[in-house]
């Protein structure tokens, strides 16, 4: 293998997460069994990602193998950096980082919830008739899932986490879709209390 000894967060960039975690997690998430299991030889393997990752450089595929064998071995989601800590809003600038390089999809690191429902407002647009929305922890339980027509610019989900986890996001549409804003509030008994 390439350039593992080491490895840290820093080397995994932001880019390769979002392809892992929008093209291969839908098949590989929650692969639990602490080790790649490589029976498919290493050709076979950089097919099959190129197959649905598209067009990737050596070092992306090399990113997108060890981000596999972290979901492997550690059986979450490699880490990433949250903002909800400072305000619960996403701007443009940061969901640029956060969306695929073909465009088409978004993963966001909500941050580490307390259980409590979370109101989450999803501005954007896009050419899609509708693109989906989801919500999922780390332990790869499905929160919301749901189709948002494209015609409204902003979407607005509540959802409940029943347990203390990291919760990320993730969007998803057959074209591409720009999303301007995200914003994340804890709602408490008496509104929104964050
Ligand atoms: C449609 C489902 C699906 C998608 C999407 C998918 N995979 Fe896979 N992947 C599989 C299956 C099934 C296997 C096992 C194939 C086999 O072993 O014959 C596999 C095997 C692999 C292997 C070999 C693992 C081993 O233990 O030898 C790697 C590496 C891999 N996938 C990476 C990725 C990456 C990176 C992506 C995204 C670019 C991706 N996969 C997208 C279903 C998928």
């Amino acid at each position: 293998m390439s350039a593992t000894a080491g490895t840290c967060a820093e080397d995994i960039q932001v880019e390769s997460k979002i392809i892992f975690n929008t093209a291969c997690a839908r098949c590989h998430e929650g692969e639990c069994s602490g080790r790649m299991s490589f029976h498919l030889p290493k050709s076979a393997a950089d097919q099959h990602i190129l197959h649905h990752g598209g067009e990737l450089p050596p070092e992306r595929i090399g990113q997108l193998f060890e981000l596999l064998r972290y979901m492997k071995e550690e059986c979450s989601f490699y880490p990433m950096a949250s903002a909800y800590e400072q305000d619960g809003i996403w701007d443009s600038d940061e969901l640029t980082q956060l969306r695929s390089p073909a465009r088409q999809a978004y993963f966001v690191f909500l941050g580490d919830l307390e259980a409590g429902s979370y109101r989450l407002s999803v501005q954007g647009e896009n050419d899609n008739p509708e693109y989906c929305i989801e919500v999922v922890n780390s332990e790869f339980d499905y929160y919301e899932k749901q189709q948002v027509s494209a015609k409204a610019d902003k979407a607005v989900l509540q959802f409940s986490a029943d347990k203390s986890s990291g919760y990320y996001l993730r969007v998803t549409a057959g074209e591409p879709l720009v999303l301007h804003k995200l914003e994340l509030q804890a709602i408490g008994k008496n509104g929104v209390t964050r």
